[in-house]
């Protein structure tokens, strides 16, 4: 271990979650003299991190498992119990969820800031002594400043109850991709910390120095770090948005996609990756991101920039419907009672999240048109794919006579009498299915649909079956 240049013992992390939960316990297990405890008010989720089995953990992450083995119960707990984590902390990091709102001012684009705010309320209550607060989890440019104006009303009332309170807010912005968490927080590209108390920002990045490398960490003003959040975001959302785009034109075409992608990323200038074409982006940050930036566009009269920027979400809706629409158009006009199986329901390879799933969207038009889905995935289990398309899973798919899913966790009955499989998400499971075996069990004419790229298309054809796949020129039958 370096030398220690920091006086934190303590932290705190509101919200075990995708971000908090493997964050926390990459700094628990790289900063042994400090104690961390994460904390939520889920109480399932909590024994889920605290669960024996490291197996039953409640986020699947690569690597995650053997870092908690390091680590839990020895400086990093987990816990529901709030008020005492804070009033022993140093540093309290906030890291709960920041939905778009649905419905008041702002719906549909603004976050809505209602677990933030309690956090702050809570930070201000239980506190004592001087307490750096750090933003964690993605929120809209100024939130630091509703952080701030709590706690500076708690400070100023700092002799009501007899004990001194000061705070000092910083915002140090995620930037790890699920699926690839633990790498992103041991070699991060960079570190953003935002502020302009130099004590909390050296303490800070002090504890990130105890393995990042200095001249990773980056220090700015409060708004830049939580605008370049959003930029950063928005820029890669945009990146995927517009090889979409170009996926299409290829279907029209006849160019081939995985060409094109690595043709223009050849550049230098544009890079390789990032260039997958797909059913359209997903997960937690990208949708939400943007539309705070199309808000604070709005807000601030920038109406141009607004359009640009929304553009990318409108572009990604209309990448999810073509390919809903196109499995409808390819099965002769209907899939009404129809048997698909969908592969992979998770916004991406290597994590169990599905918020903002393209999957989403795609099997619930399918089960609108009368589709029955057997649903398969490695990580997603069945209750999470029930509360995303807010329908139950069928008793009896076989005798159903409307648009309904079952989910299949077993190939050899996941084949059966299907007319079309459509692959979702790209986990590694699906690149070797062996299509000469399972085609026998599918209904003739029979489909798969590769939103992803991953299926050998050769080996599909030869069994048997017509393939599509997205942004291929040369699709069967075009
Ligand atoms: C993203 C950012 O990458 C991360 O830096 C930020 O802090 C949080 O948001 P994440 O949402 O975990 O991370 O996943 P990411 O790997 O960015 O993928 C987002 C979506 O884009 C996924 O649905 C993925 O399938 C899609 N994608 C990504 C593509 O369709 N093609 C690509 O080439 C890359
Ligand atoms: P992220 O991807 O940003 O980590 P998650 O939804 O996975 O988002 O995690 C956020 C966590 O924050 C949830 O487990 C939620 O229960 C927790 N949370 C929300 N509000 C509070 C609060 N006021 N106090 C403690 N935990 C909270």
């Amino acid at each position: 271990m370096k030398n220690i240049k920091y006086k934190t013992r303590k932290i705190c992390c509101i919200g075990a979650g995708y971000v908090g939960g493997p964050t926390m316990a990459v700094i628990a297990s790289h900063c042994k003299n400090i104690s961390v405890n994460v904390v939520d008010i889920n109480e399932k989720r909590i024994n889920s991190w605290n669960s024996h089995s490291l197996d039953n953990l409640p986020i699947y992450e690569p690597g995650l498992k053997e870092v908690i083995k390091k680590t839990r119960n020895i400086n990093l707990f987990f816990s529901t119990d709030i008020k005492n984590a804070i009033s022993k902390s140093d540093m309290v990091f906030i890291s709960v969820n920041t939905p778009t709102k649905l419905k008041g001012f702002g719906a549909g684009y603004a976050s809505d800031l209602k677990w933030v705010e309690e956090s702050a309320r809570q930070v201000a209550k239980y506190s004592k002594g001087h307490t750096i607060v750090i933003e964690k989890s993605t929120l809209p440019v100024k939130t630091a400043e509703l952080i701030k104006t709590i706690l500076e009303a708690q400070s100023e009332n700092k002799h009501s109850k007899g004990t001194k309170k000061s705070f000092s807010v910083l915002s140090n912005p995620e930037f790890l991709s699920e699926g690839n968490a633990i790498d992103d927080l041991e070699n991060p590209d960079r570190v953003l910390i935002g502020g302009d108390d130099e004590y909390s920002i050296n303490e800070l990045e002090q504890i990130y120095r105890t393995w990042i490398s200095k001249n990773k960490i980056l220090r700015t003003n409060l708004w830049s770090s939580e605008l370049s959040k959003l930029s950063a975001n928005a820029f890669l959302a945009q990146r995927i948005s517009s090889i979409n785009s170009i996926s299409a034109i290829c279907e029209k075409t006849g160019a081939d996609i995985k060409e094109v992608s690595k043709a223009i990323g050849l550049d230098k200038r544009i890079g390789n990756r990032f260039l997958s074409a797909g059913p359209g982006f997903g997960g937690s940050c990208f949708k939400k991101d943007i539309l705070n930036l199309v808000y604070l566009c709005r807000y601030y009269g920038l109406k141009e920039v607004s359009d640009y920027w929304e553009q990318v979400v409108l572009l990604n809706n209309w990448q999810r419907n073509r390919i809903s629409s196109l499995v409808v158009k390819k099965l002769f006009g209907t899939v009404s009672l129809k048997k698909i199986a969908i592969l992979g329901f998770a916004f991406k390879a290597n994590t169990n999240d599905v918020r903002e799933a393209a999957a989403i969207n795609i099997t619930k038009d399918l089960i609108e048109n009368g589709a029955k889905l057997l649903i398969h995935d490695p990580k997603v289990n069945s209750e999470q794919i029930e509360t995303a398309i807010d329908l139950k899973c069928s008793d009896d798919i076989d005798n159903s006579n409307q648009g309904s899913w079952i989910f299949q966790e077993d190939f050899n009955k996941l084949f059966f009498e299907i007319d079309a499989v459509l692959v979702l998400t790209e986990w590694n499971d699906y690149k070797s299915i062996r299509w000469d075996i399972y085609s026998k069990n599918m209904r003739k004419p029979a489909w798969v649909f590769d939103t992803r790229n991953i299926i050998d298309k050769e080996k599909v054809i030869s069994s048997g079956l017509n393939y599509w796949g997205l942004g291929d020129g040369n699709n069967f039958e075009n």
